[in-house]
């Protein structure tokens, strides 16, 4: 990768092999927490093809104790070590260069490098944070095979963890001992991974799809390692979704797992030793929710299934991200809906696609799929990156259908193992085995924006004829002015009058796909059926074939007719979705759309058959960023206020039916992790929340509280009695927060709860936990549980019309960059469409950002406060 220009930005046009490559590189850790010594041996060989230049190694903060090449000191004149690159004169051909350096573990609280999390030594590596623990060519596409030695004290440390296969241990002198890892894979140094600590470990023992014995196990401190379970058996069907689905077989002796109390991100894919956020691993009845369990089963199989689409193929640069991460995001949504239901991943998918995506692609922080600059890198890990990354593969699937698109990948994988790939790889591939030209296509990767489809009908009463015309439409985004159109698929399904399918095929020019439906090709497209009796009615976009915004002509009654027709069962949410978000935003008659919502929930709570699961989802209203998106100027409080009162008067609507649906599925809510188990206490879940709209007493919840045997039963009622301010709940917050105080995942819970309560007099309560021994600023968790919370789900607390909110977030981002820089400049995020805001909120929030210039510190966070203000 080459350095920033002048402009501060990495370029993607200026990419450039490296001039040296590292074949092998063989490491010696001494490790203590206040300093460790690394010993960095690496086989450096120049690229025939660009010879002349001097080696540069990136080090940041390395204490640098000594430097040899070929077993001798290497004179002072030969080198020159600036804080940031380490440059090395006089070398024409290969050599090997050993340096050893100290760094200071105990003092890393960015979380970046090496670092300690209570008594654990734990590293964190991508994307930069390989150049903080050793001089190294800090790039993806530098791949060595590896030889990690680690030596501790066994009392501190008896459990030494690196990345490949166990090479031997032995005792040392003075209490010490020594562990060797040897990874044989090329793989690049933001994969590199050590975990040392007292550990204790869940293990499995399986033979892979090609016959290799693999030992799986799950490692956390302490007592933490009974509520491994549940992830070490993910990790297990993740093992065999990838060699059935995928055919893709692990390729190590020991695929290991450790928990972290401190980690920024939500896990880690490091070669064979993945590292995760403890919140992604342990898990119990009694601490951990329904959506816990499924969250972690997804994030193990994500890090898993990077053992293929990221490490065994890597990027080249990090322009790629999305190459491993959009696409692993794909394998993993695929992985929960093969294993549970497909529909309601889907609807879970959207749903964040819708409040959180589309907002950052229409906000001020917008970029493309692959970004072609960046200041840094860190801040591209992005829902656009991940989530409409995964759109995106999920698009080329339906282009080329299923058959092509897994022969595409099995060409993808062959063609490019052990290599550092990009995006042109990735569809060469797909195009080669699919035979199809995915030239266009690739503009799904370079531009930014959610592409809008505003579709008119037209019938002819006289002759029956119907056409409907497809305009695709993206709007500007920053730097993209204008925008061209990209191929997509377009599902549709028209409907008599009767609710009967209609299945005549229109004609068109838009050529049909394999899965049904039509390719868009063109900016605009017009499909025509002949001589239907009435005006049919069309249903789009069935499953979200396509990531858009689709727009028709719908009345209240069109959507509510639909909503019984619609055998596909994303859609049948979807249209209740529109509905509700019609009557909110009044894009329909919201008194017709407030019946005919009422009516199909009625209709919905009263079908006895209908999955618990299912109809949980229905009365889940669009959020509040899921409305605010679809505003161009968003008044906080009006919006939350609508909302409110279409709640409530839903809830009085159907008050029997939700007692009714309460009680029957008591029993079946019991405990276990059965589906119907899950969607009993989902579906009885939703109902508390809208009893407790009505009933001042909560009496309800009190019980629901008082009796819970799970944990999602006692925080569904937690969080009615809080959110509700209803008697009980402050004693009901004291013991919750009692009995848990000593787990600090189960406290973010409660405070999550607080942080949200959806009033302005919120901020007073964040006030006082700051000042309680509960903040600790140094744990991204509990960082992201007070601060995160209060900024991305508390709209009436966050968007305060005084400005305090903004005020609080901008001063909390102030102290974190000194911290951790990479969790302040995510907080820096809720600020993204703050130029929607209405008056006087708007003004405040610039105010708040204005505040900030001058005073940030890291890359992280300046690069984000310039893009919201530029
Ligand atoms: N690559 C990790 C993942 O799967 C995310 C991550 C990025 C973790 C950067 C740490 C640092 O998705
Ligand atoms: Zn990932």
């Amino acid at each position: 990768m080459s350095p920033p220009r002048a402009d501060g930005f990495v370029h993607l046009e200026d990419y450039a092999p490296p001039a040296w490559r590292i074949p092998h590189a063989e490491l010696a850790f001494d490790l203590e927490r206040e300093a460790t010594v690394v010993e960095a041996t690496l086989r450096l060989e120049p690229d025939p093809g660009q010879p002349g230049h001097a080696v540069v190694l990136d080090g940041e903060e390395l204490e640098l104790l000594d430097i040899e090449a070929d077993g001798a000191p290497l004179p002072a004149d030969r080198w020159d070590y600036d804080g940031r690159h380490l440059r090395i004169d006089g070398f024409a051909s290969a050599f090997t260069l050993r340096t050893r350096a100290r760094i200071r573990p105990a003092d890393n609280t960015r979380l970046e490098g090496l670092y300690t999390s209570g008594p654990l030594l734990l590293t964190q590596c991508e994307a930069e944070g390989f150049r903080r623990i050793t001089f190294f060519a800090d790039r993806p596409d530098v791949m060595p095979t590896w030889r990690i030695v680690l030596r501790a004290d066994r009392a501190a440390f008896p459990v030494l963890l690196a990345n490949g296969n166990p090479a031997g241990t032995r005792e040392l002198d003075g209490g010490r001992h020594e562990a060797t890892w040897e990874n044989p894979h090329p793989t690049p140094c933001y994969l590199f991974a050590i975990a040392a600590g007292q550990l204790r470990r869940v293990t499995h023992t399986l033979r892979t799809a090609e016959g290799r014995e693999v030992e799986l196990n799950v490692w956390a401190q302490g007592d933490d390692v009974v509520r491994c379970h549940y992830a070490l058996g993910a990790v297990e069907r993740a093992l065999r979704w990838d060699e059935q689905r995928f055919g893709r077989c692990y390729d190590l002796e020991v695929f290991n797992v450790v928990a972290a109390q401190d980690f920024t991100m939500g896990a880690m894919e490091n070669k064979g030793l993945n590292i995760f956020n403890a919140r992604y691993i342990l898990a119990d009845e009694e601490s951990a929710t329904d959506e816990d369990f499924l969250a972690i089963e997804s994030v193990v199989a994500h890090e898993y299934l990077h053992n293929w689409s990221g490490n065994r193929v890597t990027l080249r640069d990090w322009f790629q991200l999305s190459l491993k991460e959009g696409l692993t995001v794909f394998r993993d949504t695929e992985f929960s809906a093969d294993l549970h239901s497909r529909a309601l991943k889907r609807i879970e998918v959207v749903r964040l696609l819708r409040a959180r995506q589309f907002a950052e692609d229409a906000g001020a922080l917008a970029h493309a799929v692959r970004p072609d600059r960046y200041r840094e890198i860190s801040n591209f890990y992005t829902l656009t990156i991940y989530e409409k990354g995964a759109e995106v593969v999920r698009v080329l699937q339906a282009l080329v259908g299923e058959e092509a698109f897994r022969a595409g990948m099995d060409r993808y994988f062959a063609d490019n193992d052990g290599r550092a790939a990009t995006i042109e790889d990735f569809l060469a591939a797909h195009a080669a085995a699919s035979g199809s030209d995915l030239s266009d296509f690739a503009r799904w990767y370079a531009q930014a924006g959610t592409p809008e489809l505003w579709i008119t009908a037209d019938y002819d009463e006289a002759s029956g004829d119907y056409t409907l015309q497809v305009d695709q439409h993206t709007p500007p985004t920053p730097g993209q002015a204008h925008k061209e159109a990209l191929p997509m698929p377009l599902r549709f399904v028209l409907f008599a009058p009767d609710g009967g399918v209609i299945d005549a095929a229109p004609e068109t020019d838009a050529p049909a796909l394999p899965g049904g439906g039509v390719a868009l090709t063109q900016a605009t497209h017009v499909l025509r059926w002949r001589g239907l009796r009435a005006r049919p009615l069309p249903a789009f976009n069935q499953g979200f074939a396509a990531p858009v915004k689709l727009r028709f002509e719908y009345d209240a009654a069109d959507l509510a007719a639909l909503a019984r027709f619609e055998s596909d069962p994303f859609n049948r949410w979807d249209l209740l979705q529109r509905l509700a978000s019609g009557a909110l935003l009044h894009t329909l008659d919201p008194e017709q759309a407030t019946v005919a919502l009422g009516d199909a929930l009625g209709a919905l709570l009263d079908d006895d058959a209908a999955d618990p699961a299912f109809v949980a989802e229905c009365l889940a209203l669009p959020d509040f960023d899921t409305l605010a998106e679809a505003c161009d100027v968003v008044d906080v409080d009006e919006l939350v206020a609508r909302r409110e009162s279409l709640l409530d008067r839903l809830a009085e609507e159907h008050v029997e039916r939700l007692q009714r649906r309460y009680e029957s599925l008591a029993a079946a809510a019991g405990d276990g992790l059965t589906a119907p188990a899950m969607a009993a206490r989902a579906l009885r879940n939703a109902c508390l929340a809208w009893l407790t709209r009505l009933d001042p007493e909560a009496t309800l919840a009190q019980a629901q509280f008082a009796t819970a045997t799970t944990m999602t039963a006692r925080l569904g009622a937690l969080r009615c009695l809080v959110h509700f301010e209803a008697p009980g709940a402050a004693a009901a917050l004291a013991e919750f927060r009692t009995r848990w105080a000593a787990d600090p995942l189960v406290t973010d819970k409660w405070i999550a709860c607080l942080a949200s309560r959806p009033h302005p007099d919120t901020l007073d309560d964040i006030g006082e936990l700051l000042a309680s021994s509960w903040w600790l600023p140094t744990n991204p968790n509990r960082v992201r549980a007070v601060v995160g919370t209060f900024s991305r789900a508390n709209p009436l607390g966050f968007h305060r019309r005084d400005g305090a909110g903004y005020r609080f977030v901008a001063a909390q981002v102030e102290k974190l960059d000194g911290i951790n820089p990479q969790v302040a400049a995510r907080l820096l995020g809720a600020f993204e469409t703050w130029r929607k805001l209405a008056e006087p909120l708007r003004h405040q929030a610039r105010l708040a950002l204005a505040s900030l210039q001058g005073r940030l510190h890291s890359g992280d966070t300046r690069d984000l406060l310039q893009r919201l203000l530029d």
